[in-house]
């Protein structure tokens, strides 16, 4: 059982990286971005609860997602290991998530890539996806509230020795390589 978990900025390319890295691996890739979306188009409890804190490019509570995180890890598909796409995006959950890995080999990745491409890249999605939460005003919310309240674990995971600094620049491919020679096999 293994347990990677994938730190970065909006549009650095986590989500392109996590579905190669689970279809190499074999391990399940748990996306909450995905999950709350999902919802969304169902139109589930949850998706209601969520939508308008997505659309602003806010941050769904803490406990909230710790709950679902707490529920989907625990489910077979995890059994052989998973990658954690998207969560912990705060001290407190990554405190929680530090609980729920005490006795799992966990790596911490973080995708490091400069402003002007992050934006470049959450514009051509914007243009091919036309995710709500890409709009312009929202992808400027989701830079600065990426920068208060998910940053800080940068320091918090470097401070423990335990993070793993991954450049997200170039293609797919070249990231994709890097990535895969820092992670222990
Ligand atoms: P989420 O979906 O997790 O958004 P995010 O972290 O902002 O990440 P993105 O999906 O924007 O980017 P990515 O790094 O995965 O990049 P991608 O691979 O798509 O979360 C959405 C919302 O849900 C949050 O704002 C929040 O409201 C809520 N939420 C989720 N988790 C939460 C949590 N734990 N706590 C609280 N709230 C939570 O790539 C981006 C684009 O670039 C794509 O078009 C891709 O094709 C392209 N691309 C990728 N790699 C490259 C490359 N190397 N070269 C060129 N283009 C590339």
């Amino acid at each position: 059982m293994k347990a990677v978990i994938f730190l970065g900025p909006p549009g650095a390319g986590k989500g392109t990286q996590a579905k190669k890295l689970s279809e190499e691996k074999g391990l399940q890739h748990i996306s909450t971005g995905d999950m709350l979306r999902a919802a969304v188009s169902e139109g589930s409890e949850l998706g209601e609860k969520v939508a308008g804190i997505m659309e602003r490019g806010e941050l769904v509570s803490d406990d909230l997602m710790i709950e679902i995180i707490k529920e989907r890890t625990a489910k077979p598909d995890c059994e052989r290991g998973y990658i954690l796409d998207g969560f912990p995006r705060t001290v407190p959950q990554a405190e929680a998530i530090k609980k729920l890995l005490s006795d799992v080999k966990s790596e911490i990745v973080y995708f490091s890539l400069a402003e002007e491409e992050i934006k470049n890249r959450l514009e051509t999605r914007r243009k091919e996806e036309n995710r709500a939460d890409d709009e312009l005003q929202t992808q400027l919310e989701r830079l600065k509230v990426y920068q208060e309240k998910t940053a800080p674990l940068i320091d918090y995971y470097r401070k423990s020795g335990d993070l793993i600094e991954v450049s997200a620049e170039g293609s797919v491919e070249e990231v994709y390589q890097r990535l895969e020679s820092a992670l222990a096999s």
